[in-house]
């Protein structure tokens, strides 16, 4: 590591040298860019039923309209074109290709992805499409979401359906984006579509959200597809300090947000099984669905954001409290700690890159050669600012903390910013713009930030 660098971030000058065939990218998700919720046929989400209730959205928006990506596509892949990177990891709206969660199947659903595919190849761009960025169909919560078994079954069709149609032009995939958020925010906390509130009682979730994953690796393999990967988020979690309380709580919020995740399908057992197993009761035969679920996987996606710092509760019944902005009840076994000494993105997150390097290398420590080559599926930050500083810097400190992972010996093959555009982010609404291009919501324009322009350069440099 250079201790030379700033504590968030950066030094200036190029980047160091990325390996020779290393994946440039830039993601996005369906719901977040596309609007025309109503056109071609497409399905409700839960999304669309979230935004409903009042209060749900910060800013009482919605995804109606997003981006317009949906009207916008070819504008975008010119963007991605000029931009330089070889991918775009996007997601296919479940509800778009089957209204109802399935089975029928909706052409003209697919027919839009079918277009952008095109598009992609004739820009040299590679799509990676993620099959579940969140939105669930409508139908398929109505008959109990993800704390049902069958769902994964029905995501498993759902992923054959999309093979058949773009499997002869796509090389890589990936299943889920992020089931523990999902888990936790969606069922858990309530904070994001569906929006239950059934605290540990959303733990089944997880394991149907994995079977599911499972069961589309098997699907994808079916249609002779290869290049398959998962995109989980992780972050290191840092005890308060050296007490055995705040170790315990830390070890705690591990297991939760990074072991429980990661190890069913890098292992295909779940970690610490007295403790979890209970938690999962009631999703069926867990030992065989572990077979499907740890089936090995190409390659290994990480979304990074920031490292949380966790220590005891203070009190009896305490814990909880304002984790990333996110409100977590009182009562848990852990509680958050301020992380001092770091800049923050207008979110409030904190910028720690080298806390990239250290879970990398982390991960590696872990889990050995069980852990097959990583593709950081997103890393990214939300500023307001037009200069777009704070982002350059954030993408050159964190950029730098990967090749620091690289130079470690962790195989890492590729990089994908979050965002492309300035979206639809959720229970924030379009407040926070975590685009390298601005879009100005009124008019639908699209304007490259400086951060943009910041990176094509540095691609440039690479090449
Ligand atoms: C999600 C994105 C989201 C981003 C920034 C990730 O958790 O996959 O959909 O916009 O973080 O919050």
């Amino acid at each position: 590591m250079d201790g030379s660098r700033a504590p968030g971030g950066s030094s200036s000058g190029a980047l160091p040298r990325f390996p020779a065939g290393f994946v440039w990218g830039v993601s996005t998700s369906a719901y977040q860019i596309e609007g025309a919720v109503d056109e071609d046929g497409r399905g409700r989400s839960v999304w669309d039923a979230f935004v409903e209730r009042a209060g749900r959205v910060k800013d009482g928006s919605d995804g109606r309209v997003a981006t317009g990506h949906y009207q916008r596509y070819r504008e975008d892949v010119a963007l991605i074109e000029e931009l330089g990177v070889g991918a775009y990891r996007f997601s296919v709206a479940w509800p778009r290709v089957m209204p109802d969660g399935g089975p029928r199947v909706n052409a003209a659903g697919l027919d839009f992805y079918d277009r952008l595919v095109d598009a992609l190849c004739a820009a040299g761009v590679r799509p990676v499409p993620t099959l579940f960025h969140w939105d669930t169909p409508e139908a398929v919560e109505a008959a109990g979401g993800w704390l049902e078994r069958d769902t994964a079954s029905r995501f498993a069709a759902y992923a054959d359906a999309v093979a058949a149609r773009l499997g002869d032009r796509v090389d890589r995939w990936i299943t889920l984006n992020e089931p523990a958020e999902l888990t936790l925010l969606g069922y858990g906390l309530g904070q994001h579509a569906p929006g239950r509130e059934l605290g540990f009682g959303a733990l089944p979730v997880a394991h149907h959200l994995l079977l599911g994953h499972g069961l589309a690796v098997q699907a994808l393999r079916a249609r002779g597809a290869g290049g398959i990967g998962i995109a989980n988020s992780h972050g290191p979690t840092w005890a308060a300090s050296e007490s055995a309380a705040d170790q315990e709580a830390a070890g705690l919020y591990d297991l939760l947000l990074n072991r429980l995740f990661a190890e069913p399908v890098l292992l295909g057992r779940y970690p610490e099984e007295e403790l979890t197993a209970p938690l999962l009761s009631g999703t069926g035969p867990v030992d065989e669905d572990l077979r499907i679920i740890g089936e090995p996987l190409d390659w290994y996606g990480v979304n990074y954001y920031q490292p949380t710092k966790v220590g005891a509760p203070a009190a009896e019944g305490a814990g909880g409290g304002d984790f990333a902005g996110i409100e977590l009840p009182p009562g848990l076994p852990f509680a958050p700690r301020e992380i001092e000494g770091y800049p923050r993105t207008d979110f409030g997150w904190p910028v720690v890159p080298a806390a990239l390097t250290e879970l990398l290398t982390g991960f590696r420590d872990r889990y050995g050669d069980r852990l097959p080559p990583v593709v950081i599926t997103e890393n990214g930050c939300s500023y307001d600012g037009v200069g777009d500083r704070e982002r350059i810097a954030f993408l050159d400190g964190h950029l730098r903390a990967l090749h620091d992972a690289i130079t470690a010996g962790v195989d890492v093959r590729g990089y994908f910013v979050w965002s492309l555009l300035d979206n639809f982010e959720w229970a924030e609404g379009y407040a926070r713009r975590f685009g390298l291009v601005h879009v100005d919501y009124d008019t639908l324009v699209r304007t490259p930030k400086a951060s943009y322009y910041w990176l094509r350069d540095a691609l440039r440099a690479q090449r």
